[in-house]
């Protein structure tokens, strides 16, 4: 059992939880993530590491309550516990293996989107603790939806905000922003990495293309088993399958089959919202009617 060590509610909907994970604390690094289940006979989650102590043992994770199993999830409280915690699965960021010396000279631009903050900011911290100075973009709805933002702000170069409403920073989406940095503010970039809603970073590839500038994105397909072995998370990438869980989840964006992946990520739409009717009604104390509960 892995123990919810704290709680923090960062936005409407999104908590952030430090979970007790010593093991899964000392191998972790930047891009890996986490597959989590709160019972024994629970659904599989794979979800983003935040941050990482390896002196403390723990691992934070961010869960945005969007279906039944991540409604349980956040149902959880400090001293409860997640029946399991497997990690840290994936491959981590390319530039944990890149030379010392190599990385240095490297002008890295962040591009994260809503709840994609949270996997953005172990990458963007681990550059900073090796002396590389990120510039960084956040978009989200509204500033009532921006996570993380001081955190950032304390470990990246530069940090630019856009939300959608324009409730602080530009009022725009992040496409914009990187436009205005290239072509207005004589800006330059050797990478791109882009992580947010699948959307967002087909449009950031799409925009970073015309100026040639390398762009990483961080896929979250659906997963199962999270080994490489069932295919759930199946993706194409430069015309080849790739499997997110063990190739992934970072992709040359350039090279990503979007339209495909967000065809694929709808597929079970229909019974997550027939699964989440049917908790609401049992949470209501209404009699499931038969065939529905299964
Ligand atoms: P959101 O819908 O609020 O979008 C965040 C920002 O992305 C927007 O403010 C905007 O600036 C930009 N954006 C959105 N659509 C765009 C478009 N068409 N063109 C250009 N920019 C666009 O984000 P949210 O509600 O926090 O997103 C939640 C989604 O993020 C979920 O689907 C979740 O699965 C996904 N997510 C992905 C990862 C990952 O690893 N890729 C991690 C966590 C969450
Ligand atoms: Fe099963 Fe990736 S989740 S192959």
């Amino acid at each position: 059992m892995y123990k919810i060590l704290k709680k923090q509610l960062l936005a409407p909907n999104i908590y952030q939880m430090d979970i007790e994970a010593p093991r899964v604390a000392r191998s972790a690094r930047p891009g890996q993530f986490v597959i989590v289940k709160v019972g024994e006979r629970g659904e599989r989650i794979p979800l983003t590491i935040s941050d990482y102590d390896a002196g403390c043992g723990s691992v934070s994770i961010v869960i945005q309550t969007i279906g039944v199993s991540t409604q349980k999830i956040c149902a959880l409280g400090e001293g409860d516990s997640l029946a399991d915690f497997t990690g840290p699965l994936g491959q981590p960021s390319e530039f944990v293996h890149t030379p010392a010396d190599e990385l240095k000279g490297k002008r890295f631009l962040f591009v994260a989107g809503g709840v994609g903050t949270a996997p953005v900011y172990p990458q963007v911290k681990w550059l900073h603790d090796h002396g590389i100075e990120a510039d960084v973009i956040v978009g989200a709805k509204s500033e009532q939806m921006l996570i993380l933002t001081e955190q950032m702000r304390a470990v990246s170069g530069n940090l630019y905000i856009a939300t959608d409403d324009g409730s602080v920073g530009v009022k725009g989406l992040v496409t914009d922003v990187i436009r205005d940095l290239v072509d207005n503010q004589g800006k330059q970039y050797d990478e791109v990495v882009a992580i947010g809603p699948m959307i967002m970073m087909k449009f950031v590839c799409l925009a970073t293309k015309p100026y040639g500038i390398k762009t990483t994105v961080s896929l979250n397909t659906l997963m199962v088993d999270g080994t490489g072995m069932c295919g759930a998370c199946r993706v194409t990438v430069g015309g080849r399958t790739r499997f997110t869980c063990v190739d992934g989840p970072e992709f040359d964006g350039h090279e990503v089959d979007f339209d495909e992946a967000m065809r694929r990520q709808g597929m079970y739409r229909t019974i997550e919202q027939r699964a989440a009717k049917i908790a609401q009604e049992k949470a209501e104390g209404h009699v499931c009617r038969i065939g529905l509960d299964k």
